[in-house]
């Protein structure tokens, strides 16, 4: 017998953790002020990267004597940027749980051949951060977007640390407390909490890390797109929105958008509680159901943003494929796109909960799993 599906779905389905949602409120119009066919070194252009600049800071309080950039490739680009600019000219750490976090690890190792002291904990824990020599330079994922795993806080970063501090925070910025005093260079892409587009980055700097940059030189070459320097001076202009190559400025207007959208929902606070309130309305389901688990199992760890769950049931046998039937039905169901697991995670369901979604769509798919579990679970006592 066929089992009935839920009266409610959400409106919008669309609960990927990058792209993420756009803001409620989006359509395309929204974009029409974009100064397309221009230069981006004309007054308007400029104007509007400065914009997404200085917006930046205020709605992230990020201080006054932190450089913000907008830089090439995304966050990939702005963590790599950071890494091969400032890396070499001490020991470093290299902290990773998950695949994000992996990859910065393969950098240092790999590429950079960094003799680095590596930490590492599996998908849903996280590295003993109290171990960490924060005298050495540490590179680490602020919200492991793959596992579902957080930085609880910042206390285990010395105050007087003699490393850099150099954080992937693309899925925390804008919905978890990123403690600006204790990061020296921040990351994050548009793609992400704020349901922009991809393509940029975002770089911010401590004056520690500006420093470094200015004191020391890598012993390898840097391709024109990651020159942060010239003459051992920082360039300057990067961080008013003269950017080192062409920028979209279709998704600079976007960004911008989203910025005032963030704006007017209460800015960092206001994204933070949609954020929290998105987590709860799993958190709630989840205990109301013993067959499904986060991966994250304590609470002091478990992103806000990236909720990643698995399924608890002895009578799956192929967890892998089990998952993947449970997301490809909530897909052709129309109630939500792109939520199966990571292709390196363990089996599951990742949900993004991060301020552009709304926490009625949210509590309206946790039925429409329901569902989707108990149909699987019985197509597979058919089969078997
Ligand atoms: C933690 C983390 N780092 C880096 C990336 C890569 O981001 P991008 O594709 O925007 O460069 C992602 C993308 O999901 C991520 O989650």
């Amino acid at each position: 017998m066929a089992i009935e599906a839920p009266a409610t779905r959400p409106e919008n389905p669309r609960f990927s953790s990058g792209p993420c949602a756009k803001i409620p409120t989006f359509t395309l119009d929204m974009l029409s002020d974009a100064p397309l066919g221009r230069s981006h070194r004309a007054a308007g252009g400029k104007a509007k990267l400065k914009a997404a600049i200085e917006n930046t800071r205020a709605i992230l309080g990020v201080p006054a004597d932190y450089k913000i950039g907008i830089v090439p490739a995304s966050d990939t680009g702005a963590v790599e940027m950071a890494m091969w600019n400032l890396l070499g000219a001490r020991p470093v750490e290299m902290l990773a749980w998950e695949s994000f976090g992996a990859g910065w690890v393969t950098d240092a190792v790999k590429q950079l051949k960094l003799d680095a002291v590596v930490k590492t904990a599996d998908y849903g824990q996280i590295v003993d951060l109290a171990s960490v020599d924060t005298d050495k330079d540490v590179v680490f994922t602020w919200n492991g977007t793959t596992s579902g795993v957080r930085v609880p806080n910042g206390d285990w970063i010395k105050a007087d640390r003699q490393g850099l501090t150099i954080c992937d925070a693309t899925s925390a910025a804008f919905a978890q407390d990123l403690p600006w005093d204790k990061l020296d260079v921040t990351t994050f892409s548009w793609q992400k909490v704020l349901g922009g587009e991809a393509a940029h980055g975002m770089l911010i700097l401590s004056p520690r890390a500006v420093e470094r940059l200015e004191s020391y030189t890598p012993a390898w070459p840097l391709p024109k797109i990651f020159r942060l320097t010239k003459g051992g001076k920082l360039i300057d202009g990067i961080f008013v929105g003269e950017t080192i190559n062409t920028p979209s400025m279709l998704a600079v207007e976007d960004y911008l958008v989203a910025l005032d959208w963030a704006s007017s929902i209460g800015g960092l606070t206001g994204l933070q509680a949609r954020a929290n309130a998105n987590l709860a309305a799993v958190e709630e389901f989840v205990t109301q159901n013993d067959w499904l688990a986060f991966l994250a199992a304590d609470p002091e760890i478990r992103s806000n943003t990236s909720v990643c769950l698995t399924f608890e049931d002895a009578r799956i046998k192929d967890g892998a494929a089990f998952a993947k039937a449970v997301a490809k039905r909530l897909e052709t169901a129309d109630v939500a796109y792109d939520i199966g697991a990571y292709r390196d995670a363990p089996a599951g369901l990742r949900i993004w909960c991060g301020g552009t979604v709304e926490t009625a769509d949210v509590a309206a798919l946790m039925p429409w799993i329901k569902w989707a579990f108990e149909t699987e679970i019985a197509a597979l006592s058919v089969s078997a």
